[in-house]
C-alpha cells in the first residue's frame, strides 16, 4: 500500500494559482525528490503537506487514512490537524534552531512538549529520561556526539543543519521532508548533510527532498518530480527524468546544471 497519496491538489494566494493540480504517490521507504526553478511552487507543496497551508482542492493520504479532503470539512480540524502534522517532518533551509539552547535541548523540546500533550500518542508521551536517551541517539546518529552541550552559534551550518534533522526525526515523522536542506550552506559542509540523508535512506526513510543538488537527486531517489509553474511536468524514474528528460521544460531546466 502506497504511504501517501496527494491527489490533485491545488493552492492559490489571492488570485496566483501556484499549486495546480498535483498528484503523486510514494511507497514506505522511498525516497522523491522534488526539482524546479524558483516560484515553481515546491517550498508550497511541502508547506501544504505539513499543513501549513490548507490546499484549496484536494487530498492527502497517508497510509490509507485520508489526512486531509479540501471537500471535507471534517479533516480540516485545527486540533485534528496539529496531531496529523505529526506524521510529517520538516526540515528547513535555514535550519531554524532556537538560539538560546543547546544542541541537545533543541533534540528534546519538541519532545518534551508532545510528552505533556494528553491528547499525543501513546509512542510521544515518553518519561524525560527516555527523552534524553532518545535525543542523545539522534544526535549520535547525525554525527554530533561531541556536539551535544554546543550552542547554535558554536556550530557551522552544517552540523546546525544535522541538529535540525535529528530534531525531525525525534518526532518520529513517517515522512521526512528537507526544503533545499544544503542550499544555505558552503559546498565544503553541503557533503556532510547529503551523507546523512544518505544513511536516512539506508534506514528505510521515507524522504521528500527539495533540493538543486541534481547528482545527488539522481543517486539518492527513487522518485523525481520536476516542478514548473505549479504543475508536475515530468516525474519518474530518476536516471529518466535526469539524464534523459522528454518535456521541453524539463530540458530547459536541467540544461542550467551542466
Ligand atoms: N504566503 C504567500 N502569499 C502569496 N504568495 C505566495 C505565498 N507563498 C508563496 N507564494 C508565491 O507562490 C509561488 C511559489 O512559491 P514557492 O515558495 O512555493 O516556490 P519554490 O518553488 O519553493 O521557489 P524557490 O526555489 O525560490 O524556493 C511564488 O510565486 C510565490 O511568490
Ligand atoms: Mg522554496
Amino acid at each position: 500500500m502506497a504511504i501517501l497519496e496527494v491527489k490533485n491538489l491545488r493552492k492559490s494566494f489571492g488570485a496566483t494559482e501556484v499549486l495546480k493540480d498535483i498528484s503523486f504517490t510514494m511507497e514506505k521507504g522511498q525516497v522523491a525528490s522534488i526539482i524546479g526553478s524558483s516560484g515553481s511552487g515546491k517550498t508550497t507543496l511541502l508547506r501544504c503537506l505539513n499543513f501549513l497551508e490548507l490546499p484549496d482542492a484536494g487530498q492527502i493520504i497517508v497510509g490509507g487514512e485520508t489526512l486531509f479532503d479540501a471537500a471535507d470539512p471534517a479533516t480540516q480540524k485545527e486540533r485534528e490537524l496539529r496531531r496529523k502534522r505529526l506524521r510529517f517532518g520538516l526540515v528547513f533551509q535555514n535550519f531554524n534552531l532556537f538560539p538560546q539552547y543547546t544542541a541537545l535541548k533543541n533534540v528534546m523540546l519538541a519532545m518534551e512538549l508532545l510528552a505533556k500533550d494528553k491528547t499525543a500518542d501513546a509512542r510521544n508521551r515518553r518519561t524525560p529520561d527516555e527523552i534524553e536517551r532518545e535525543a542523545k541517539a539522534l544526535l549520535d546518529q547525525v554525527g554530533l556526539s561531541n556536539r551535544m552541550e554546543n550552542y547554535p552559534w558554536q556550530l557551522s551550518g552544517g552540523q546546525q543543519q544535522r541538529v535540525a534533522i535529528a530534531r525531525a526525526l525525534a518526532l518520529k515523522p513517517e515522512i521526512l521532508c528537507f526544503d533545499e536542506p544544503t542550499s544555505a550552506l558552503d559546498p565544503e559542509l553541503t557533503g556532510e548533510v547529503l551523507r546523512v540523508i544518505r544513511s536516512l535512506k539506508s534506514s528505510d526513510r521515507t524522504m521528500i527532498i527539495v533540493t538543486h543538488e541534481m547528482a545527488f537527486a539522481r543517486d539518492v531517489s527513487d522518485h523525481v518530480i520536476f516542478m514548473d509553474g505549479g504543475v508536475i511536468v515530468e516525474q519518474g524514474d530518476p536516471n529518466a527524468i535526469i539524464n534523459n528528460p522528454t518535456q521541453d521544460r524539463t530540458i530547459q531546466f536541467l540544461s542550467r546544471f551542466n
